[in-house]
């Protein structure tokens, strides 16, 4: 049905008109307390066995909603009535800024793909964090928040920017994530090496102690693909020595070659970061290292090219506790989530592990035996 609708409507839209006539669909829907009320206890995860606990966080169920979706935190309870269990906003900057001019949204509909160079439009952290300060849940969920760096700051400034907004942010967020690997905020990316991630996931530390000194605000770092794999282990390294509560992995990549892509080619040759099917192999790549590589130390967020319940159990099974999604909801609509945390049941049910839990890197630690 939605597939029909997707053919019909969305796709001869721009993408990003059409992702924003969605949003509005969702956050209306959301306003309607009779139609909330029907979707979330149609599409919530509700199986016992899916009950997860990660980063000291009780929730219903392992897949959430990935960052960049709701970058402004205004349709946290819409995702949450489509049954995503967690929901992460951002990337949100220390300043607003408007993200970069023109077309900057574009679909890969035959390869199941996105290339966007959104550039971190956002309302800034001062704003987002009154947003989130005066929000009045409907549906209790999980909000991580995803931060990242001004594109007007200079680098050399980059740390005091994020610490800005885990300032504001940290009160308000369930878990915090240092994003340094968007690759439209130039120079970004260079934020993974060891020498300058060390002293930004200090500071951001220092700063959500300071900022909430009762809660130890779990902390994340998200990584991207097209880190060579040595940077990898550095990353994982330095998660375990600084006692990062996890890592996600990963970002869009900057990749365009042996992703097989059958899309036009003026559009696979569009800058930007591409997310979706075509990411999934890479993703599971890196995920399956930092597992290998930190086991139970640090919690690990798979995201990157999940398409339905099947790449989310591959996801866990390689070391993810939790799976994030964003591109395929855009092609499988908005019964994608429900469908993701049935079929992850049903699997749990027919493997040989007992709860999730058990489940979680047991192919690593499997071909490790
Ligand atoms: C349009 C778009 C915007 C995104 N914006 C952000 C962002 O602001 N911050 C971030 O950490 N990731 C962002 N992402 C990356 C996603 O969170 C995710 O890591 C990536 O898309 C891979 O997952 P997927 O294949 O399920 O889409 C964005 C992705 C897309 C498609």
């Amino acid at each position: 049905m939605y597939r029909i609708f997707f053919s019909l409507v969305f796709r001869r839209m721009d993408a990003e008109a059409a992702h924003r006539l969605a949003f509005r669909w969702i956050r209306l829907a959301a306003r309607i307390p009779v139609l909330r009320t029907f979707l979330a206890a149609a599409l919530a995860p509700r199986h016992e066995e899916l009950r997860t606990e990660a980063l000291g966080l009780r929730m219903h169920g392992p897949f959430g909603l990935a960052a960049g979706f709701d970058k402004n935190a205004v349709a946290v309870d819409g995702m949450t009535m489509l049954g995503f269990d967690h929901v992460e906003i951002g990337t949100v900057t220390g300043q607003p800024q408007p993200g970069n001019p023109g077309k900057r949204l574009f679909r890969l509909v035959p390869d199941r793909a996105l290339i966007n160079r959104m550039g971190f439009n956002n309302d800034g952290s001062l704003a987002v964090a009154a947003r989130l300060a005066s929000r009045e849940a409907v549906f209790r969920t999980v909000v991580g928040v995803n931060i990242g760096k001004t594109k007007a700051v200079p680098e050399a400034d980059a740390v005091a920017d994020y610490v800005t907004s885990t300032e504001r942010l940290a009160p308000h967020a369930d878990y915090l994530v240092v994003n340094v690997s968007s690759p439209n905020t130039p120079g970004l990316r260079d934020l993974q090496a060891t020498e300058a991630l060390r002293p930004l996931l200090t500071a951001v530390r220092e700063a959500a102690g300071r900022a909430v000194p009762g809660r130890r605000v779990p902390l994340l770092v998200k990584i991207a693909p097209d880190l060579a794999d040595e940077d990898v282990d550095a990353v994982a390294d330095l998660a375990v020595e600084l006692g990062l509560d996890g890592i996600i992995a990963t970002n869009t990549t900057i990749a365009r070659d042996g992703l097989g892509l059958t899309s036009d080619p003026a559009l696979v040759a569009e800058t930007g970061g591409l997310s979706g099917a075509p990411l999934g192999e890479r993703s599971l790549e890196v995920l399956r290292r930092l597992y290998a590589r930190v086991g139970d130390r640090v919690t690990l967020v798979g995201v990157g090219g999940v398409r339905d319940a099947e790449d989310a159990w591959q996801r866990i099974l390689a070391g993810a506790t939790l799976v994030q999604g964003y591109s395929a909801f855009v092609y499988e609509g908005p019964f994608w989530a429900r469908a993701v945390h049935k079929g992850l049941a049903a699997r749990l049910r027919t493997s040989p592990y007992a709860t999730l839990a058990d489940a979680v890197g047991a192919d690593v630690r499997k071909a490790a035996a």
